[in-house]
């Protein structure tokens, strides 16, 4: 923990823009809220407090922050209501922060600001300085501008609006745009902040208002760059958003390939959450990773799989279109094309689940196979387990779930319904088609299926003929 430094963080604003009913902080950028991306780059500061100012929809974003995670550790909320803008947003968060802190202030919508970036920007304050992240960019349109003095030192910062409503040409062309992360010593913010007045365009407290006040106070003004626009681009809109999603997405495709991995296409991957892989895996297109993925040694994973909090060991081979969810392949196991496990599927090593296969809550032994449309839930298969096209295991009652054990060298032909609560002793084979309600013994034949019976001369019916 840092002893002082405490963090603010704007999010009580509206996200009129996004046109959704989700506040803008919640909005996903790689499956996690925007807001979440911030903290994650605020915590490795290790601050004392991180202060998040919430107003729009402060209840839904309290309650997604209310569990416990790596950065939810001295994290609070502070109530800004209604808005008066972003510097009385910034007061009202400076009242969980102490006067001998550095107050380091991010705004919730700039998801992908780097820790480093930060770490630089609050080394510069001091009792004397103020820290302002600034960006030169191509399109400044709608920042608020840097403006600086003949000598190169920032004096202020002018509102695109009221540049535009005083017609000044000279600040609008300005291209060092005010990322609006900043960080100042806090007993003077704190001071600066109760001086501000709504006299601009927007009729708000600005917090960019202060920092002509610092210059006036004899404060300097330190300023640093990202390293990158992607870093300090806010979300407003839809728009904005996929673009973030697409850089962000983009980024992670350079690191796993860095890293080594094979992506059949950077441009066709989503990783949402976190994805681990070992040497030689390689990715075709189109897949999504959601949550904790791991993917061992020679991992191959085909076309439009989708692949969430899951544990693929390696030389797995999973084929086209597979859906896994919760689940565990063992090494050298093949799986799909169209396999669907979902959570509780723990499998063996070389066990084979083939198309539109559905494996729950289900254990296979080594060497165990499901090749075609098969249902195995709640069930435990042992070794060397062979299951027939079309079996399914009947689990549940329409009340309660019930266990089919299916022992080593079993083998269950097509079409096979095994009603739970039952056990298939090892190697007991069940003849296709059969319905069983009872266990069986062991290495023995059960059949259970009405005898075939062939009627002898039997006229199939003819078409009248028409009248
Ligand atoms: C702000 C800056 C602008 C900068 C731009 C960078 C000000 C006045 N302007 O403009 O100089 O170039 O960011 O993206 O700071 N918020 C509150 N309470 C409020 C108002 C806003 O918490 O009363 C929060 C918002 O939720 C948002 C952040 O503050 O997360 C910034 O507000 P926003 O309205 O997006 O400011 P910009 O117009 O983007
Ligand atoms: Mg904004």
């Amino acid at each position: 923990m840092s002893a002082n430094l405490s963090v603010v963080v704007l999010a009580a604003g509206k996200g009129t823009r996004m046109k959704s009913r989700l506040p803008k902080v919640l909005q996903p950028l790689a499956g996690r809220p925007l807001l979440s991306h911030v903290l994650t780059s605020v915590a490795a500061l290790k601050p004392r407090e991180t202060v998040v100012v919430i107003g729009h929809g402060a209840d839904e974003v309290r309650a997604a922050f209310s569990g416990t995670s790596p950065h939810t550790a001295g994290l609070s909320f502070a109530l800004q209501m209604p808005q008066h803008g972003t510097g009385h947003a910034t007061a009202v968060g400076l009242e969980n922060v102490n006067d001998s802190e550095v107050c380091l202030i991010v705004t919730g919508d700039a998801p992908l600001v780097k820790s480093a970036t930060l770490a630089k920007l609050v080394a510069l304050v001091n009792d004397k300085t103020f820290a302002l992240l600034t960006c030169n960019v191509a399109d400044p349109t709608g920042y608020g501008r840097i403006v600086r003095n003949a000598a190169g030192e920032v004096i202020k910062i002018v509102e695109h609006k009221d540049a535009l409503q005083a017609n000044d040409q000279a600040t609008l062309a300005i291209c060092e745009m005010n990322t609006a992360i900043m960080a100042a010593p806090t007993a003077w913010l704190r001071g600066a902040l109760s001086r501000l007045t709504p006299n601009n365009a927007q009729g708000e407290l600005l917090l960019t208002d202060v920092i002509a006040m610092a210059t006036v106070d004899g404060l300097r003004i330190a300023t640093t760059q990202p390293t990158g626009e992607t870093e300090i681009a806010g979300v407003n809109d839809k728009v904005q958003l996929a673009a973030l999603e697409c850089a962000f997405q983009h980024e992670q495709a350079v690191a796993l390939m860095l890293a080594g991995v094979t992506l059949a296409d950077p441009h066709r991957i989503d990783v949402r959450g976190a994805l681990t892989c070992g040497s030689d895996v390689s990715i075709d297109v189109n897949c999504v990773f959601e949550g904790t993925v791991a993917l061992g040694d020679n991992v191959s994973i085909g076309a439009n799989c989708v692949i969430k909090n899951a544990t693929i060991a390696a030389n797995a081979v999973i084929h086209p279109m597979s859906h896994i969810e919760g689940a565990s392949v063992g090494e050298g196991a093949l799986i799909g094309p169209f396999a669907r496990l979902r959570p509780g599927a723990v499998l063996g090593a070389d066990v084979h689940i083939g198309n539109f296969v559905e494996v729950k809550n289900s254990t296979f032994g080594i060497g165990s196979k499901a090749n075609h449309l098969a249902y195995l839930g709640d069930a435990t298969l042992g070794e060397r387990v062979n299951i027939g096209a079309g079996a399914i295991t009947a689990n549940y009652d329409g009340a309660n779930k019930h266990k089919t054990v299916i022992e080593d060298d079993v083998h269950i032909g097509s079409n096979c319904v095994l009603v739970a609560p039952i056990t298939i002793a090892a190697g007991g084979t069940v003849g296709g088609g059969s319905t069983l309600t009872k266990n069986t013994e062991r290495g023995v034949l059960t059949v259970a299926r009405t005898k075939a019976a062939s009627i002898a001369n039997w006229k199939r019916p003819k078409k009248a003929p028409k009248a």
